[in-house]
Parts: C-alpha cells; sequence; structure tokens
C-alpha cells in the first residue's frame, strides 16, 4: 500500500466498549497494512479513542490532544467524535480526523486519503471533508494561495458491517471482550450514550457465537460480554438467559461475565442462569443510581429504591455468596440534602461488594441539561466524598 508502512499508536480512553472498539480499529489498520505502535513516539499517527459520559473525561481529553500542539497527525474517534463532529476541528486545529462510533470501518480509507491527499474522492468512498487554511503557515505572500490541509470527518452512520468483528485482533491471549448490543434507546435523562452510540442494536446470536469460536481457536478461553443493557438482549426466540446457556455450552471456554445490567429488565430468570451455569461469574453489576423516588423517576430509571431493593433480595437469595456491585450519581440538578440521605441510607443497606460513585456531570443534548442546577460545587463534592467514605467502609468490610 505504502512504500513505507505508517505506524499508528491508539490511546483510549472510558468504559469497555471502547476497549474492544479500539482492538476492532487495530484489526482493520493491521488489515489494511498498518503497524501498530505502542506509543506515540514511532508512531505517524495518534488516534485518540473517547468517552464523553462526563465532562471531566472530555476535558482531560481536550488537553491532551493540545499536548500535541500540530507535532503529529491526531484522529479523534469515539464518543466524543460523535459529540463534536467537525466542530472538533475549531476546538483544536491538529485534529485531522474526525470518526463516530458508528463509522469506525472507514477509518484505515481515511488514513490512506489524508497520506496520499488526494483531491477527488474515489467514488466508493463518500467522505465528508473540508480544506481549512493551515495554522502556523506564517505570512503568505502576495497572490500564492494558502496551505490548505485536508479534514475528514465520519459521524452519519447508524450502523456498524458485522465484519468489522472479526478482524481477529486482541490485546489479551486469555480474555476477549465480545460486544452484543450496540446502543442504547434507554434515555435516561444524564446520560449522552444514546445520542453518541444510536438506538440499541443486538447483534445475531449466530455471529456472536462464531467470534466466541474463533477467540477460543486461538486459545483465549474467558469472556466478557458487552452491551449497555445486556438484559434487553434479543434476538428471535433467544433473551440474554438464553444466549449465557448457548455461550456456556461452548467447549474450550473457561469462565465468562457480563456488562452493564438494567435494574428494570433484570430477573430471576437472570439470577437463575448466574446461579446455575457453571462457566458464569457469580457477579453482578447493577446500577443504582440515586436511592431517591422523585430522583429515579427525574433521572427516566423506570424503577423505585423499593423495587431495587427488592430485585437484590432475590438475587441474593437465588445467587448465595454472590457478589454485587453498583453506579451511583449524586447531585443531580435539584437534588436535596434529604434525597442525597435516601441514597445515602440505600447504600447503606444495599451492602455493594463495590460501588463507583460519579458527580452528576451536565451533558448536551440531554434532558437534565435543561434542569437548573441548584447545588453548589462544595455540596456536589461534600455528597461525593461522604458517599466514597462510605462505600470505602462497606467494600472494606465485605471483601
Ligand atoms: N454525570 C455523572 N455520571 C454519569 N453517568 C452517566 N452519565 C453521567 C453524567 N451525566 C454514570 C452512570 C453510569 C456510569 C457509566 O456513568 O452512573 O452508570
Ligand atoms: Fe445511559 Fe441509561 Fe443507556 Fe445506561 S441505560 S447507557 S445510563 S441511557
Amino acid at each position: 500500500m505504502f512504500s513505507v508502512k505508517k505506524t499508528i499508536f491508539l490511546r483510549t480512553f472510558g468504559c469497555q466498549m471502547n476497549v474492544r472498539d479500539s482492538e476492532i480499529v487495530c484489526g482493520l489498520l493491521t488489515n489494511a497494512g498498518f503497524n501498530i505502535a505502542d506509543n506515540d513516539k514511532d508512531a505517524d499517527v495518534i488516534i485518540f479513542n473517547t468517552c464523553s459520559v462526563r465532562k471531566h473525561a472530555e476535558d482531560r481529553i481536550w488537553s491532551l490532544i493540545g499536548s500535541y500542539k500540530g507535532k503529529k497527525i491526531i484522529g479523534l474517534i469515539g464518543c466524543m467524535a460523535q459529540n463534536y463532529k467537525e466542530k472538533a476541528f475549531e476546538r483544536d486545529p491538529g485534529i485531522r480526523f474526525v470518526v463516530g462510533p458508528q463509522d469506525i470501518e472507514k477509518i484505515p480509507s481515511i488514513i490512506e486519503r489524508l497520506f496520499k491527499n488526494q483531491i477527488v474522492s474515489p467514488p466508493e468512498l463518500a467522505l465528508r471533508e473540508i480544506e481549512v487554511e493551515k495554522m502556523g503557515s506564517g505570512p503568505k505572500a502576495r497572490g500564492q494561495s494558502p496551505l490548505l490541509e485536508r479534514k475528514i470527518w465520519e459521524t452519519d452512520s447508524n450502523i456498524r458491517p458485522e465484519e468489522i468483528y472479526h478482524t481477529g485482533f486482541y490485546h489479551n491471549k486469555n480474555h476477549a471482550y465480545v460486544v452484543i448490543s450496540e446502543g442504547c434507546s434507554n434515555f435516561c435523562s444524564y446520560c449522552v450514550v444514546p445520542y453518541v452510540r444510536g438506538p440499541l442494536r443486538h447483534r445475531k446470536k449466530e455471529k456472536i457465537i462464531e467470534e466466541i469460536r474463533a477467540a477460543l481457536d486461538k486459545g483465549i478461553n474467558k469472556i466478557t460480554l458487552l452491551g449497555q443493557n445486556v438484559n434487553a438482549y434479543q434476538d428471535g426466540d433467544v433473551n440474554f438467559p438464553k444466549l449465557l446457556e448457548l455461550i456456556n455450552g461452548l467447549d474450550g471456554l473457561k469462565g465468562f461475565d457480563f456488562f452493564t445490567s438494567h435494574p428494570k429488565d433484570a430477573s430471576a430468570d437472570l439470577f437463575k442462569s448466574i446461579r446455575d451455569l457453571d462457566k458464569l461469574s457469580k457477579a453482578l453489576h447493577l446500577p443504582l443510581q440515586s436511592g431517591s423516588d422523585r430522583i429515579l423517576k427525574l433521572m427516566k430509571r423506570g424503577y423505585t429504591g423499593k423495587d431495587y431493593l427488592d430485585l437484590i433480595d432475590s438475587y441474593r437469595k437465588i445467587v448465595t455468596g454472590g457478589s454485587l456491585s453498583s453506579d451511583v450519581i449524586v447531585g443531580f440538578p435539584s437534588e436535596t440534602e434529604s434525597e442525597f440521605k435516601d441514597t445515602y441510607e440505600m447504600v447503606k443497606k444495599a451492602r455493594f461488594n463495590a460501588a463507583y460513585i460519579f458527580k452528576y456531570s451536565p451533558r448536551p443534548k440531554t434532558e437534565a441539561a435543561g434542569i437548573p442546577e441548584t447545588i453548589t460545587r462544595e455540596e456536589k463534592e461534600g455528597r461525593h466524598k461522604k458517599l466514597l467514605e462510605l462505600q470505602r467502609k462497606i467494600s472494606n468490610e465485605k471483601n
């Protein structure tokens, strides 16, 4: 393809879904003839696979990208790419291409195009591009045309081709992430995911099994199934517990787990699968988000505090000794001190083995971003600290 193979370095931020997407991109790039570097020094191109779930995550990534100051070719992919689209070029002029999560299969051809510097798009590649005056190119002589730099962005697709899951590229020799569903249609009022990852789509069970079998053939024997809400999985008459049963029966598989569950779709059937399937990890991650019924309603979570407690009670009765972890957000807009106490008491009762405690962060396009923030930064930080301390104490006692 090129006389000298170009080298790419990928930096990944955020959740396991991004870790898997980065492997997919590495696989696609390798198959297209690129080298993958494990550091930025040797790289011609640095790709940032990014997270938009909280503003703090985005700020960190912007500042890292800024630190390259045009010294490298920078690509922005993942959730921030979808969130900012071509506006990312204004935010940081060092960025040369922007590719959303539903367009990742185009990354190798986009990079090829940047290097070849072709002016006309080949017909099979209807890429969206602009040419902008190159920054810092110095004063131009009168009559001389400005130095133009090509910028490419692709953020319009809403489906991923199935083939991208079958490149066979894995970072880990013993463990593989396997996506079972993409996107999310729950629209929890604080969450940017449905806007950047699109609506919920399920992969075909045959394709999931085929991907796992290929990983097992490579000697991998542990699997993590991924989806924003795995419990909602459905392909024909195969629901999530049925899929777990199919996977449990695969020869060569030693252990597997899954991530993430939504309380509104978790049921006793799922807990029985966790109890009965010998290869499935006895662990459940079940985000609570809040212990206040009013806040849960504002969050559009679809359950009450009591529903949640009943659910984990059922889990613990069915899966004796099973571990339980959760996510909690403090400082949701309009959360009162007494509503925070409801969350605090709930965390005390639930006795999670582990819980991630987040400070609410307003996200563009989301419903909650329209609710005025009444809580001061100090209050939010105070609540965060109190809940962290409580959970730390519980985790120490339990583990
Ligand atoms: N602010 C703070 N935390 C958030 N999460 C999702 N969106 C936000 C937000 N806007 C948390 C939720 C979710 C986890 C992955 O991130 O707790 O379960
Ligand atoms: Fe976001 Fe809610 Fe979907 Fe989870 S279930 S990704 S919190 S919208």
